[in-house]
């Protein structure tokens, strides 16, 4: 009996010494002390003992449990002291530290630029409309006089949603919606998402335009060219130059580009105007008076201008960013700069 005692001494010590939490010990306790513990199944084998050996087994038998008893409660005690040591770490206050701080967010830089854009047309009291995205071939093409299987549609390939639905490649249908719905004068801007089938360092299948329309009486190329040069002073520089040079769209007649002196080399050549000194950053035109007639508009009694820019291309010069991509990888370290 005295070896049986013994050998769960020494079971119950390694136990103990591997028992790491709260419940282990817990369950140890019942195991070897609890009611029907194997320690107390032992005591209670006493009276089977021989009186002579009974005092003293019984003594060895206490001793052991005692020690037991001891030993788990110091256990227990140190696992709970330590839970409230790692408690006091993790929620220790220091009242003395500054508060933190909590991140501003910002504009994305298109939306950015996008709105120093517009808000350089509305100080010349043009107002801001909005179009769809998801855009009728109507708008997108045929009331712009791009007739059905007219070469110019070429010029913008599309992701076709279905029938006449289409994600609109430009945000010149908004020049028809607005005109459909208010007689003129009119005077707009109309900044928006756009799409087309391109994906390289330069393009992006989904980008960023900004529109312009004005229509009145008597408006010249000279307005055109007066709001332009305007308009390009005021988001460059007043001594950056620009160039008008006559081009084709099939919605303004006549048509040109706005080109200005590179930023980049100021005229002397390099990879990014191609040699050339010059960038173009937006097309524009004397509305044509096909386009009138689509929307009622009389093209003996009113005139008018129209524009359209990229955003990001403006974005990149101004920033000197050569990967469009970085626009839309949405890297913080990228974000963060503007
Ligand atoms: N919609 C044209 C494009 O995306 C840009 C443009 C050119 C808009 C001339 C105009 C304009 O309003 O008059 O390529």
């Amino acid at each position: 009996m005295r070896e049986a005692l013994e050998q769960l001494q020494r079971n119950a010590e390694a136990e103990l010494n591997a028992a790491g939490s709260q419940e282990e010990l817990l369950a140890l306790r019942v195991k070897y002390l609890g009611r029907k513990g194997s320690l107390t199944q032992v005591l209670r084998q006493l009276g089977n003992v021989p009186v002579d050996e009974r005092r003293l087994l019984g003594q060895f038998a206490n001793e052991i449990k005692e020690a037991l008893s001891a030993k788990i409660d110091g256990a227990l005690q140190a696992v709970a002291s330590q839970d409230r040591g790692n408690q006091l770490l993790v929620e220790r206050i220091d009242v003395t530290l500054p508060g933190r701080r909590f991140g501003l967010g910002g504009l994305h830089p298109i939306t950015q630029v996008a709105r120093e854009i517009c808000d350089i047309f509305s100080g010349l009291g043009f107002e801001i409309a909005e179009g769809p995205e998801v855009e009728f071939d109507y708008y997108n093409f045929e009331a712009l006089n791009i007739p059905k299987d007219h070469p110019a549609r070429d010029m913008q390939d599309t992701f076709y949603i279905g029938g006449n639905v289409l994600l609109r490649t430009h945000t010149s249908p908004v020049q028809i919606r607005v005109m459909e719905k208010q007689k003129p004068p009119v005077r707009i801007v109309s900044p928006g998402k756009v799409y087309r089938p391109d994906s390289d360092v330069s393009h992006t299948p989904m980008f960023h335009q900004v529109e312009g329309l004005l229509v009145d009486r008597g408006i010249t190329f000279g307005d055109l060219k007066g709001v332009l040069t305007y308009f390009v002073g005021q988001l460059f520089g007043r001594d950056v130059a620009l160039r008008f040079r006559p081009s084709f769209f099939p919605f303004t007649e006549p048509s040109a580009e706005v080109d200005i002196r590179c930023v980049m080399c100021r005229g002397g050549g390099c990879r990014v105007c191609g040699q050339s000194g010059w960038l173009e950053i937006l097309g524009s035109g004397m509305v044509d008076p096909e386009v009138f007639k689509n929307v009622g508009y009389d093209p003996e009694a009113v005139t008018g201008f129209a524009f359209g820019l990229g955003v990001e291309r403006i974005a990149m010069l101004k920033y000197g960013i050569s990967d469009i991509r970085m626009f839309f990888e949405n890297d913080m370290r990228f974000l963060e700069q503007f």
